[in-house]
């Protein structure tokens, strides 16, 4: 039997590639506005990394890691995530110690999740994510969630709800962490083994549960924003001005905890309409604490992700097409020997000044080869015969006007190229 992709990952043919290409170059584009530089890491770090990093406690790090031993010995994980390993390498490259703070850093690339495959859930996906490393400046939150929204307005995106919270600051937390307790003690049995464990751990998972979700005791569980200190209270404040002032529409969840324990103060998602199940296309917030618990030095930090995955089905939603160019400069159709070692002579020239352009290579007669032509979108076909070969010249065919005419072999890159340009 033929082997078969892994569940959970997908091939990428070349149509889609495409449009995945189309993506990443509005990625890189909206980076270089916002002035976000590009950062390359592992795809399999340390597995403590994530431990530490990402949470204990959730599901990421306790149903959904990839992890591994290597022949050496060590721990591994394939990343589930961006943010620790940037973090990870901003302290280990001490990019704290240069002047140009904060570091505004992009990241594309897979992500590794061991999860439960349906539409917009895979087990390999591609994050496209940003963080911003050394500012507690408000506005920087702002700024990531404008990156957000202004990259999916760019795409042609329209039916998008941006929702946010904020988790406070870890006195804040304390505090709301004790009400959770207090909720759900009483009544912790009826939960599912994991929310039981949660209880003392960290209560604050219970509310991202996906089994007990409807559970009563869920929409009375006692709300982050009513815990809030003085300093979370106007951090918030200011967020939500900054989000006011630019005219970009949000709505506050105080239910939006998001699955992975870093956060603080800011927390956001953006969700998409109309592409099934899933609805979150992206979240992100701020995690002061991270660098310092990675080893780092006391560096506030805030960032946002999406996969592409799900970008392109809210697309797909929104029948949102891209260009895509299927056609190539010139098709060489070939008759006879002495023409067939010629032709790859003249596609090396042609190639050499920048011409995409193609022959055939499964022995097609020449009606074939024209048909082939036509196939890959030729925009001009040249067609070398004995004869031609004898006088040094080519027949070169305009595709779209049908016209004909004899250039020399020495000029036909040039002649071909000429004419694409005028
Ligand atoms: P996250 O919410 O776990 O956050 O993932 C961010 C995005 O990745 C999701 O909104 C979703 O678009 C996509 N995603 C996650 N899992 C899957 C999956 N199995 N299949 C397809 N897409 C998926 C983070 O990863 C944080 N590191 C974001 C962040 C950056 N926070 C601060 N900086």
């Amino acid at each position: 039997m033929a082997i078969q992709i892994p569940r959970g990952t997908q091939d990428i043919l070349p149509k889609e590639a495409n449009l995945w290409q189309f993506i990443e170059d509005q990625a890189r584009e909206i980076c270089r506005l916002y002035h976000y530089e590009e950062i390359r890491t592992p795809i399999f770090e340390a597995t403590d990394l994530f431990q530490r990093g990402v949470g204990d406690s959730t599901d990421i790090v306790q149903k959904e890691m990839y992890t591994f031993q290597d022949r050496g010995g060590r721990s591994l994980t394939l990343r589930p995530e961006g943010t620790a390993s940037v973090v990870r390498s901003y302290v280990e490259n001490k990019m704290h110690g240069e002047p140009k703070q904060p570091s505004k850093l992009f990241y594309m690339g897979p992500m590794f999740r061991y999860e439960r495959p349906q539409s917009g859930r895979t087990r390999q996906f591609t994050q496209f994510g940003i963080e911003a490393l050394g500012s507690n400046d408000p506005a920087i939150d702002a700024e990531v969630i404008a990156l957000a929204m202004h990259f999916y307005h760019n795409l042609g995106l329209r039916n998008l709800k941006l929702v946010i919270n904020s988790l406070g600051d870890p006195e804040s937390r304390s505090q709301h962490r004790q009400a959770l307790i207090d909720h759900f003690k009483p009544s912790i049995g009826d939960f599912c083994q994991d929310c039981q464990n949660r209880l003392t751990s960290n209560p604050m998972r219970i509310l991202d549960c996906k089994v007990d979700r409807d559970h009563p005791l869920m929409a009375t569980a006692p709300s982050i924003l009513d815990y809030l200190n003085d300093f979370s209270v106007s951090f918030f404040a200011k967020v939500k001005q900054a989000l006011d002032d630019m005219g970009i529409a949000y709505e506050i969840d105080p239910t939006l905890v998001r699955g992975l324990d870093y956060y603080n103060h800011t927390a956001f998602e953006i969700m998409g309409e109309g592409f099934g199940a899933i609805t979150t296309l992206s979240g992100g917030g701020r995690y002061n604490g991270l660098v310092s618990e990675l080893g780092g030095p006391e560096t506030p930090g805030i960032g946002f992700a999406l996969s592409i995955e799900r970008l392109i089905l809210a697309m797909e939603a929104e029948n949102i097409e891209v260009p895509y160019d299927e056609t190539i400069d010139c098709f060489i159709v070939t008759l006879g020997e002495d023409a067939e070692r010629k032709t790859p002579v003249l596609l090396q020239q042609m190639r050499h000044a920048g011409l995409a352009v193609d022959q055939d290579y499964v022995g097609r007669k020449v009606k074939g080869q024209f048909k082939q032509a036509d196939r890959l979108g030729a925009k001009y076909v040249a067609v070398l015969g004995e004869n031609e070969l004898q006088q040094g010249v080519i027949n070169l065919k305009d595709m779209t006007t049908g016209e004909e005419e004899t250039v020399g072999l020495e000029t036909l890159a040039t002649t071909v190229k000429n004419k694409l340009e005028e």
